[in-house]
C-alpha cells in the first residue's frame, strides 16, 4: 500500500475528470472552449480599458481534409467519402481561434497562463470579473491536446510597436507545466489566413471590418484543435454568443461558422427558424428604428450609443453581433474581504501570511490593510478589546506576539463589532437601460421590463441581482417561460435546475401577475426571463461554472428582482385587458347608436348625423370613465404604483391594434418602414441579409406605450429609450 501512495497533479486529476470542467461531450467541449477564450478576452479588454473587438473562428478540419481529398481524386471513392462525411457530422475535429484586441500578454507569462492549471490573475482578488479560478483556458488547451494531440497556438502582441509572439505549447499533465514547441516573433497578427477563409470573411476584410491589423494594435489570439461537434440550438456556441452580446452591449463580436455546417440543422428546419423559435431571438437584421431615435434618448440618460441601434447580422457563414454602446462598463475596484464574511481558519491563515510578508506587521495595521470597512477607530477599539489584564494589546502590538487563543478571540470580536456593509464599487451592474436594450436587441417581444437591485452581501461578499423580462410578441405562448441566466455578464447554458436563479423563478408566484403557473414549475406563457448576478466571487456549484449555488441571501434578492419585473408586467397586462374591454364596450354602444339615431329621426325628425355624433362622444366618455375607475366586477381599480412604470418598454403591433381599437381609429395599414444602414452596398453581407422575414416586418415596433398617460407614442416622434 505505502509504496503505491503518490502525488496527483492537478492536471492529471482534471484530465480524468474533465466533465467537472464542462468537457463532458464533444458539443459541450466546443462551447466550453469558445466560452473560456471569449470570457478571458472580454475580461482582458475591460481591464485594459479597451472596447472589446472579438472574433471567434470555428474551422471544421475534417471537412477541410475531405475537400482536399476530393480535389485530388474527384469522381473516385464517392461512397467512402459520403461515409466519412456522416462520421464527421457526429463528432469531428475543429480548430477554434479566438482573437481579441485586448492588452496582450507579456512573453514570460504565456507558458503559465496557457500551460498550467490553477494559474491566473483573478483568483486571489475580490473584484468582479468573468474568470476567477485560473483554470479556464489551460483546461481547454489540455482537452484539445488529449483529444487531438495538437498543441495550442498563441499569438500575442502586448506592445503595438513590436512584433507579436507566436508560441505553440502543450501541457505536460504529469507536471502541470507547459512544453513549448515553437517560440518565434512574427508580424502576422491577427493571422492573415483567417481573413481569407471564405467569401464573407474576404468581403468584410476588404471593407476593413474583419481582423484588420489597424483594429488590433495589441491583442491575443488563441487557437485550439479539438474533438468537438458543431450543432446549433440550445447550449450551442451560437446561443452563447447571442446571449453574451445581450449582456455585453459594449462588445463587437464576430463568429465565423465552420464550413458548410452552418446551413444544416440536425433537428430539421432552417437554423434561423430554430434559433428564432427557441429563444425568440432575432436571427436576421430587422429594420426597426430610424437613425438617431434610440441614441438621443439614451444620451439623455448618460449613455453613449451608436447613432443607429444595430441588430445582429446573420449571413450564414458569419454572424456579427454589433456594438450597441461605446461606453465600457464602469471600472470595478478590487476590495479586501469584509470581516463579517471571514471564517476562523481563513483569519488565522491571513494572520500567518501577514507575518511572512512583514515580520513587524502590527495587529492594528493588519486589521486596516487586510479587511474592508475597518476604520482606524474600529481597529484601535478591537485592539483594546483583544487584550486583557495579563496581555495588553495596543496599536503597536505585533501579530507575531499574539498566541493562537488571540486569533480565536479576534474572530469573535470581528463577528460582534458594528461595521458598515462592504463597498459596492467593486460591482458593475448592467443597469436598467442596458438590460432593456440588450433584451430588445435579442428577443422579439411586445413588452420589456427590467430591474436592478441594490447590492447585498453573502458570506461577506457583495453581490447584486438584476432581472429583466420580455413578454408577448412572437414568443410562443403555450410553453414554459425561457429563463436566461448570467453571472458576471457570462451566459450560463447548462445545469438550469441546479441554479439558484431557476429556483427563484419557480418560487416566485407569477399568478399574482396574471400569468399561468402550474404548481412547482416556471410560468407558462410568451415570456423570457433574464437574471443576472454580479459579484466579486460568484459561488458556482462546480469548476465548469454552470450554475449558481443556492445561498438564501442570493435567492431572496433574485425573487425580489423578479417580483419587481412581474409587477410591471401585471400592470401592463391589466392595462391591456382594460383597453380591450373598453374597445368591446364601445363596439356595443356604437352598434346601437345608429339604431337610436334612426329611431329618433323617425319620431321627431332631428338630424340623425348630429344625434349620432353627440351619442358617440358620450359613449366614448362613458367607456373611458368606466374603464379607468372600475374593473370587471365593478370594483375600484387600485392606483398603479409609479415605480411600476419605470424600467419598462412596450412596443409592437399587437399594442398598436389594441390602442387603435380603444381610440376608435383603425390601425395604420402601412407599417412605417425604415431603411437599414447598408453594410457596404453590394457586399455579400448586405445582399443576403437585406430581405427581412415577413414575420419580422409584422412585429416592427411602431410605437411604445406611455404608462403614465396611457397614450401611445409613435416611434417617429417618441424615443424608444
Ligand atoms: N486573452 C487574454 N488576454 C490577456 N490576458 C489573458 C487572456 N487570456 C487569459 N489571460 C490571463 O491568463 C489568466 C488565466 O486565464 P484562465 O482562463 O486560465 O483563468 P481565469 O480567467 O483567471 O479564471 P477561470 O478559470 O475562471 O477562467 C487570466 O487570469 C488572465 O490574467
Ligand atoms: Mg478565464
Amino acid at each position: 500500500m505505502a509504496s503505491r501512495q503518490r502525488d496527483i497533479s492537478v492536471s492529471e486529476f482534471f484530465a480524468k475528470n474533465r466533465h467537472l470542467l464542462g468537457f463532458d461531450n464533444p458539443r459541450k467541449a466546443l462551447l466550453t472552449t469558445v466560452k473560456e477564450a471569449v470570457d478571458n478576452s472580454l475580461d482582458a479588454c475591460e481591464e485594459g480599458g479597451i472596447l472589446p473587438e472579438i472574433v471567434v473562428v470555428i474551422e471544421d478540419l475534417a471537412e477541410a481534409v475531405e475537400a482536399q481529398r476530393h480535389k485530388g481524386a474527384r469522381g473516385k471513392e464517392d461512397e467512402a467519402e459520403s461515409k466519412g462525411k456522416k462520421k464527421a457530422a457526429a463528432s469531428s475535429r475543429y480548430r477554434v481561434t479566438v482573437v481579441d484586441n485586448g492588452p496582450g500578454i507579456v512573453r514570460k507569462q504565456v507558458e503559465n497562463i496557457f500551460g498550467r492549471l490553477l494559474y491566473g490573475s483573478k483568483f486571489h482578488r475580490l473584484k468582479m470579473s468573468r474568470g476567477q479560478q485560473g483554470i479556464g483556458i489551460s483546461a481547454a488547451g489540455m482537452y484539445g491536446l488529449i483529444t487531438t494531440g495538437k498543441p495550442m497556438a498563441i499569438q500575442t502582441r502586448p506592445d503595438a510597436r513590436k512584433p507579436a509572439h507566436h508560441i505553440e505549447l502543450a501541457m505536460n499533465t504529469k507536471t502541470n507545466r507547459a512544453e513549448v514547441t515553437v517560440d518565434v516573433e512574427s508580424d502576422d497578427f491577427p493571422l492573415a489566413r483567417l481573413r481569407d477563409l471564405n467569401g464573407a470573411t474576404r468581403e468584410l476584410a476588404e471593407g476593413g471590418e474583419f481582423l484588420g491589423p489597424a483594429s488590433f494594435p495589441t491583442g491575443t489570439s488563441v487557437s485550439i484543435e479539438l474533438e468537438g461537434k458543431y450543432q446549433r440550438g440550445r447550449g450551442s456556441v451560437d446561443e452563447f454568443l447571442e446571449l453574451t452580446a445581450i449582456a455585453n452591449p459594449h462588445a463587437r463580436i464576430t463568429l465565423v461558422r465552420p464550413g458548410k455546417q452552418y446551413a444544416e440543422d440536425a433537428e430539421g428546419g432552417s437554423s434561423e427558424e430554430r434559433g428564432g423559435r427557441q429563444l425568440g431571438l432575432k436571427a436576421a437584421p430587422v429594420p426597426a428604428i430610424a437613425p438617431g431615435e434610440a441614441s438621443e434618448g439614451a444620451a439623455g440618460q448618460g449613455a453613449a450609443v451608436a447613432a443607429e441601434p444595430e441588430r445582429t447580422e446573420d449571413v450564414g457563414p458569419l454572424v456579427i453581433f454589433p456594438r450597441a454602446t461605446s461606453e465600457l462598463p464602469p471600472e470595478t475596484k478590487e476590495i479586501q474581504p469584509h470581516p463579517k464574511g471571514i471564517e476562523l481558519g481563513i483569519l488565522l491563515q491571513m494572520m500567518k501570511e501577514a507575518q511572512v510578508e512583514r515580520d513587524s506587521y502590527t495587529v492594528y495595521n493588519f486589521l486596516q490593510d487586510k479587511f474592508s470597512r475597518v476604520s482606524a477607530s474600529t481597529a484601535s477599539e478591537l485592539c483594546d478589546e483583544l487584550g486583557d489584564k495579563a496581555f495588553k494589546v495596543t496599536a503597536r502590538t505585533k501579530l507575531a506576539d499574539l498566541d493562537p487563543a488571540h486569533g480565536e478571540r479576534l474572530f469573535k470580536l470581528l463577528q460582534e463589532v458594528k461595521l458598515p456593509p462592504p463597498p459596492t464599487d467593486c460591482l458593475a451592474p448592467i443597469g436598467v437601460q442596458q438590460l432593456l436594450k440588450g433584451m430588445f436587441k435579442g428577443v422579439r417581444a411586445e413588452f420589456y421590463a427590467a430591474s436592478s437591485r441594490e447590492p447585498d452581501i453573502y458570506r461577506g461578499r457583495p453581490f447584486l441581482i438584476e432581472a429583466a423580462i420580455a413578454f408577448g410578441g412572437e414568443l410562443p405562448g403555450d410553453e414554459p417561460a425561457r429563463v436566461i441566466r448570467f453571472a458576471n455578464r457570462v451566459p450560463l447554458l447548462y445545469q438550469q435546475a441546479a441554479c439558484s436563479s431557476f429556483k427563484a423563478v419557480l418560487e416566485t408566484n407569477w399568478r399574482n401577475y396574471d400569468l399561468q403557473q402550474p404548481r412547482g414549475t416556471a410560468p407558462v406563457g410568451a415570456l423570457v426571463i433574464m437574471i443576472h448576478m454580479a459579484s466579486v466571487w460568484v459561488p458556482f456549484t462546480s469548476e465548469s461554472k454552470e450554475a449558481i449555488a443556492d445561498y438564501d441571501e442570493i435567492r431572496k434578492e433574485m425573487k425580489l428582482a423578479l417580483m419587481e419585473c412581474g409587477r410591471k408586467l401585471g400592470t401592463y397586462l391589466r392595462k391591456r385587458a382594460k383597453m380591450k374591454r373598453e374597445g368591446q364596450r364601445r363596439d356595443v354602444f356604437e352598434r346601437y347608436i345608429g339604431e337610436i339615431a334612426k329611431a329618433l329621426n323617425a319620431i321627431n325628425g332631428v338630424d340623425p348625423k348630429k344625434i349620432y355624433d353627440a351619442l358617440l362622444i358620450q359613449a366614448r366618455e362613458r367607456t373611458a370613465i368606466a374603464d379607468a375607475q372600475l374593473d370587471d366586477e365593478g370594483r375600484q381599480v387600485k392606483d398603479e404604483d409609479p415605480a411600476d412604470q419605470q424600467g419598462v418598454l412596450i412596443v409592437g403591433e399587437a399594442l398598436n391594434e389594441a390602442l387603435a381599437q380603444a381610440e376608435g381609429t383603425a390601425p395604420a395599414s402601412e407599417p412605417v418602414t425604415k431603411s437599414r444602414k447598408a453594410a457596404g452596398a453590394g457586399s455579400a453581407v448586405a445582399k443576403s441579409a437585406a430581405p427581412a422575414p415577413a414575420s419580422a416586418q409584422a412585429a416592427k415596433p411602431r410605437a411604445k406605450l406611455d404608462l403614465k398617460t396611457g397614450k401611445l407614442v409613435p416611434l417617429d416622434q417618441g424615443k424608444l429609450f
